[in-house]
Protein backbone atom coordinates (compact mmCIF):
# COMPACT_ATOMS: atom_id res chain seq x y z
CA UNK A 1 0.00 0.00 0.00
CA UNK A 2 1.32 3.25 -0.65
CA UNK A 3 0.06 6.80 0.45
CA UNK A 4 -3.02 7.80 -0.38
CA UNK A 5 -3.07 11.72 -2.57
CA UNK A 6 -5.43 14.15 -3.48
CA UNK A 7 -6.00 13.78 -7.39
CA UNK A 8 -8.65 16.66 -6.83
CA UNK A 9 -10.26 18.50 -4.07
CA UNK A 10 -13.13 16.12 -3.89
CA UNK A 11 -11.72 12.55 -5.16
CA UNK A 12 -8.39 10.97 -2.90
CA UNK A 13 -6.62 7.96 -4.59
CA UNK A 14 -5.86 4.65 -2.84
CA UNK A 15 -2.94 3.58 -4.11
CA UNK A 16 -0.92 0.26 -3.97
CA UNK A 17 0.99 -1.88 -6.42
CA UNK A 18 2.14 -4.86 -7.63
CA UNK A 19 5.79 -5.38 -8.56
CA UNK A 20 6.24 -7.35 -11.79
CA UNK A 21 9.77 -9.16 -12.05
CA UNK A 22 11.11 -8.52 -14.99
CA UNK A 23 8.95 -6.05 -16.55
CA UNK A 24 7.72 -3.42 -13.88
CA UNK A 25 4.93 -2.59 -11.52
CA UNK A 26 1.10 -2.68 -12.03
CA UNK A 27 -0.99 0.15 -9.99
CA UNK A 28 -3.69 -1.04 -8.10
CA UNK A 29 -5.81 1.55 -6.74
CA UNK A 30 -9.12 2.07 -5.02
CA UNK A 31 -10.37 5.72 -4.67
CA UNK A 32 -12.95 8.22 -2.36
CA UNK A 33 -15.17 10.74 -3.91
CA UNK A 34 -15.88 12.71 -1.40
CA UNK A 35 -19.24 13.54 -2.74
CA UNK A 36 -21.83 14.83 -0.26
CA UNK A 37 -23.06 11.16 -0.02
CA UNK A 38 -18.69 9.82 0.23
CA UNK A 39 -18.33 7.02 -1.97
CA UNK A 40 -15.51 4.22 -1.77
CA UNK A 41 -14.62 3.01 -5.42
CA UNK A 42 -13.28 -0.70 -4.69
CA UNK A 43 -11.37 -2.25 -1.95
CA UNK A 44 -7.79 -2.81 -2.34
CA UNK A 45 -5.99 -6.02 -2.36
CA UNK A 46 -6.48 -8.26 0.53
CA UNK A 47 -2.65 -8.91 1.05
CA UNK A 48 -2.66 -5.28 2.46
CA UNK A 49 -5.52 -5.21 3.98
CA UNK A 50 -4.85 -3.90 7.33
CA UNK A 51 -2.67 -1.11 5.57
CA UNK A 52 -5.49 -0.04 3.09
CA UNK A 53 -7.84 0.08 6.39
CA UNK A 54 -5.84 2.24 8.30
CA UNK A 55 -4.96 4.51 4.69
CA UNK A 56 -8.70 5.08 4.40
CA UNK A 57 -9.15 6.10 7.96
CA UNK A 58 -6.82 8.81 7.51
CA UNK A 59 -9.06 9.96 4.37
CA UNK A 60 -12.69 9.41 5.75
CA UNK A 61 -13.99 8.28 8.65
CA UNK A 62 -16.04 5.00 8.03
CA UNK A 63 -18.85 5.91 9.44
CA UNK A 64 -19.65 8.93 7.11
CA UNK A 65 -19.23 6.49 3.98
CA UNK A 66 -22.78 5.89 2.32
CA UNK A 67 -21.35 3.70 -0.61
CA UNK A 68 -19.16 1.41 -1.57
CA UNK A 69 -19.02 0.74 -5.26
CA UNK A 70 -17.19 -2.78 -6.40
CA UNK A 71 -16.88 -2.28 -9.91
CA UNK A 72 -16.54 -6.30 -10.40
CA UNK A 73 -15.46 -8.97 -7.93
CA UNK A 74 -12.19 -9.60 -8.96
CA UNK A 75 -9.38 -9.84 -5.51
CA UNK A 76 -7.73 -6.99 -6.33
CA UNK A 77 -10.79 -4.88 -6.05
CA UNK A 78 -12.44 -6.58 -3.33
CA UNK A 79 -9.50 -7.20 -1.06
CA UNK A 80 -11.07 -5.76 2.39
CA UNK A 81 -14.87 -5.32 1.44
CA UNK A 82 -15.86 -7.60 4.26
CA UNK A 83 -14.10 -5.13 6.93
CA UNK A 84 -15.26 -2.11 5.30
CA UNK A 85 -18.70 -3.08 5.62
CA UNK A 86 -18.57 -3.47 8.81
CA UNK A 87 -16.76 -0.23 9.80
CA UNK A 88 -19.10 1.50 7.49
CA UNK A 89 -22.71 0.70 8.82
CA UNK A 90 -24.21 3.08 6.60
CA UNK A 91 -22.85 2.08 3.36
CA UNK A 92 -24.59 0.57 0.60
CA UNK A 93 -23.23 -1.88 -1.73
CA UNK A 94 -23.26 -0.68 -4.92
CA UNK A 95 -22.50 -3.28 -7.54
CA UNK A 96 -23.77 -5.61 -10.92
CA UNK A 97 -25.99 -8.38 -9.55
CA UNK A 98 -23.39 -10.99 -10.61
CA UNK A 99 -20.97 -9.65 -8.63
CA UNK A 100 -22.69 -9.40 -5.57
CA UNK A 101 -24.07 -13.38 -6.30
CA UNK A 102 -20.59 -14.32 -7.18
CA UNK A 103 -19.30 -12.95 -3.55
CA UNK A 104 -22.26 -14.28 -1.91
CA UNK A 105 -20.96 -17.71 -3.26
CA UNK A 106 -17.86 -16.88 -0.74
CA UNK A 107 -19.21 -15.01 2.04
CA UNK A 108 -22.58 -13.96 3.15
CA UNK A 109 -23.25 -10.60 1.22
CA UNK A 110 -26.15 -8.91 3.61
CA UNK A 111 -28.78 -8.47 0.83
CA UNK A 112 -30.27 -5.69 2.31
CA UNK A 113 -27.43 -3.68 1.93
CA UNK A 114 -26.86 -4.10 -1.76
CA UNK A 115 -27.93 -1.69 -4.76
CA UNK A 116 -28.00 -3.78 -8.24
CA UNK A 117 -26.72 -1.63 -11.01
CA UNK A 118 -26.09 -2.28 -14.61
CA UNK A 119 -24.84 -0.45 -17.68
CA UNK A 120 -26.48 2.73 -17.80
CA UNK A 121 -27.98 2.80 -14.52
CA UNK A 122 -27.16 5.70 -11.74
CA UNK A 123 -27.17 6.63 -8.15
CA UNK A 124 -27.22 9.85 -6.80
CA UNK A 125 -24.21 10.92 -4.09
CA UNK A 126 -26.13 14.13 -2.86
CA UNK A 127 -24.04 16.27 -4.71
CA UNK A 128 -23.24 14.42 -8.46
CA UNK A 129 -24.96 11.81 -10.33
CA UNK A 130 -22.62 8.43 -10.78
CA UNK A 131 -23.72 7.02 -13.76
CA UNK A 132 -22.80 2.99 -13.96
CA UNK A 133 -21.01 2.76 -18.01
CA UNK A 134 -19.14 -0.56 -18.98
CA UNK A 135 -15.93 0.14 -20.25
CA UNK A 136 -14.57 -1.46 -23.51
CA UNK A 137 -11.97 -3.63 -22.14
CA UNK A 138 -13.04 -5.90 -19.44
CA UNK A 139 -11.61 -9.05 -17.40
CA UNK A 140 -14.77 -9.54 -15.58
CA UNK A 141 -18.26 -9.96 -16.48
CA UNK A 142 -19.91 -8.30 -13.65
CA UNK A 143 -17.55 -4.89 -14.71
CA UNK A 144 -19.31 -1.55 -14.16
CA UNK A 145 -16.89 1.56 -14.29
CA UNK A 146 -18.97 4.69 -13.13
CA UNK A 147 -18.85 8.39 -14.87
CA UNK A 148 -18.91 11.29 -12.36
CA UNK A 149 -20.37 13.60 -13.81
CA UNK A 150 -19.44 16.63 -11.67
CA UNK A 151 -15.84 16.26 -11.73
CA UNK A 152 -16.26 14.69 -15.24
CA UNK A 153 -14.30 11.50 -14.42
CA UNK A 154 -14.55 8.37 -15.70
CA UNK A 155 -13.75 5.37 -13.27
CA UNK A 156 -12.63 2.88 -15.61
CA UNK A 157 -11.73 -0.39 -13.64
CA UNK A 158 -9.22 -2.37 -15.27
CA UNK A 159 -9.86 -0.51 -18.76
CA UNK A 160 -6.68 2.07 -19.36
CA UNK A 161 -4.48 -0.59 -16.94
CA UNK A 162 -0.44 -0.63 -17.56
CA UNK A 163 2.41 -2.59 -16.84
CA UNK A 164 4.84 0.85 -15.94
CA UNK A 165 8.49 0.96 -15.78
CA UNK A 166 8.34 3.34 -12.82
CA UNK A 167 5.57 4.03 -10.19
CA UNK A 168 4.14 7.55 -10.31
CA UNK A 169 0.91 9.72 -9.39
CA UNK A 170 0.04 11.03 -12.49
CA UNK A 171 0.13 9.16 -16.00
CA UNK A 172 1.94 12.36 -17.37
CA UNK A 173 4.99 11.80 -15.88
CA UNK A 174 5.38 8.15 -17.47
CA UNK A 175 7.09 8.49 -21.26
CA UNK A 176 4.77 8.03 -23.87
CA UNK A 177 6.52 5.25 -25.42
CA UNK A 178 6.17 3.23 -22.28
CA UNK A 179 3.24 4.16 -21.35
CA UNK A 180 1.05 3.34 -24.82
CA UNK A 181 3.16 -0.33 -24.51
CA UNK A 182 2.61 -1.03 -21.23
CA UNK A 183 -0.97 -0.40 -21.94
CA UNK A 184 -1.50 -2.73 -24.65
CA UNK A 185 0.70 -5.55 -22.88
CA UNK A 186 -1.97 -5.07 -20.05
CA UNK A 187 -5.17 -5.09 -22.04
CA UNK A 188 -4.01 -8.18 -24.28
CA UNK A 189 -2.86 -9.97 -20.97
CA UNK A 190 -6.03 -8.86 -19.59
CA UNK A 191 -8.42 -9.37 -22.04
CA UNK A 192 -6.86 -12.06 -24.40
CA UNK A 193 -10.84 -12.12 -25.77
CA UNK A 194 -10.49 -8.95 -27.48
CA UNK A 195 -7.92 -10.64 -30.22
CA UNK A 196 -10.68 -12.32 -31.51
CA UNK A 197 -12.90 -9.23 -32.31
CA UNK A 198 -12.21 -7.63 -35.58
CA UNK A 199 -10.51 -4.30 -35.33
CA UNK A 200 -13.43 -1.98 -36.94
CA UNK A 201 -15.83 -3.77 -34.69
CA UNK A 202 -13.63 -3.23 -31.60
CA UNK A 203 -13.44 0.36 -32.57
CA UNK A 204 -16.98 0.88 -32.26
CA UNK A 205 -17.10 -0.27 -28.78
CA UNK A 206 -14.61 2.96 -28.14
CA UNK A 207 -17.89 4.97 -29.52
CA UNK A 208 -19.81 5.06 -25.85
CA UNK A 209 -16.52 6.99 -24.15
CA UNK A 210 -15.21 8.73 -27.60
CA UNK A 211 -19.27 10.32 -27.28
CA UNK A 212 -18.58 10.68 -23.32
CA UNK A 213 -14.92 12.41 -23.82
CA UNK A 214 -14.25 12.77 -19.78
CA UNK A 215 -11.69 14.98 -18.87
CA UNK A 216 -9.86 12.34 -16.54
CA UNK A 217 -9.90 8.77 -16.46
CA UNK A 218 -8.78 7.36 -12.98
CA UNK A 219 -8.44 3.47 -13.92
CA UNK A 220 -7.52 0.70 -11.29
CA UNK A 221 -4.37 -0.14 -12.42
CA UNK A 222 -2.69 3.36 -14.19
CA UNK A 223 -1.79 6.20 -12.42
CA UNK A 224 -4.53 9.21 -12.91
CA UNK A 225 -4.53 10.42 -16.35
CA UNK A 226 -6.18 14.20 -17.30
CA UNK A 227 -6.37 15.09 -20.88
CA UNK A 228 -5.21 11.89 -22.39
CA UNK A 229 -8.82 10.12 -23.05
CA UNK A 230 -8.29 10.94 -26.46
CA UNK A 231 -5.19 9.15 -27.05
CA UNK A 232 -5.68 6.47 -25.27
CA UNK A 233 -8.89 5.34 -26.79
CA UNK A 234 -6.47 5.48 -29.87
CA UNK A 235 -3.85 3.18 -28.11
CA UNK A 236 -6.70 0.47 -27.32
CA UNK A 237 -8.20 0.98 -30.86
CA UNK A 238 -4.62 -0.88 -31.74
CA UNK A 239 -5.16 -3.54 -29.11
CA UNK A 240 -6.98 -6.44 -31.01
CA UNK A 241 -4.60 -6.56 -34.40
CA UNK A 242 -1.08 -5.98 -31.50
CA UNK A 243 1.06 -9.19 -30.54
CA UNK A 244 -0.79 -11.08 -28.16
CA UNK A 245 0.76 -11.18 -24.74
CA UNK A 246 2.27 -14.35 -23.74
CA UNK A 247 2.59 -15.01 -20.13
CA UNK A 248 5.96 -16.04 -18.36
CA UNK A 249 6.44 -19.87 -18.39
CA UNK A 250 7.75 -22.05 -15.88
CA UNK A 251 11.76 -21.91 -17.71
CA UNK A 252 11.40 -17.97 -16.86
CA UNK A 253 10.46 -18.85 -13.11
CA UNK A 254 13.17 -21.08 -12.96
CA UNK A 255 15.89 -18.01 -14.68
CA UNK A 256 14.17 -16.30 -11.90
CA UNK A 257 14.37 -18.35 -9.00
CA UNK A 258 18.04 -18.80 -9.70
CA UNK A 259 18.96 -15.95 -10.07
CA UNK A 260 17.34 -14.56 -6.50
CA UNK A 261 19.57 -17.70 -4.91
CA UNK A 262 22.93 -16.09 -6.42
FE1 LIG B 1 -10.33 -7.51 -13.13
FE1 LIG C 1 -8.10 -5.34 -11.60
Amino acid sequence: MDKAFEFTPDIEVLPSHVPLPGMGYLPVNAFIIKADEPVLVDTGTGRDSDEFMKTLRMVVDPQELKWVWITHDDSDHTGSIQKILEAAPKARLAANALAVMRMNAAWPVPMDRVYWLNHGDGISAGDRKLTAIRPPLFDNPTTIGIYDDKSDVFFSADCFGAIIPTLAQDADDLKEDALAQGMLSWASGDCPWVHAIPPEVFARQLDTLRQLAPKSILSAHLPPASRMTAKFLDTLALVPASKPFIAPNQAVLDQMMGQTEN
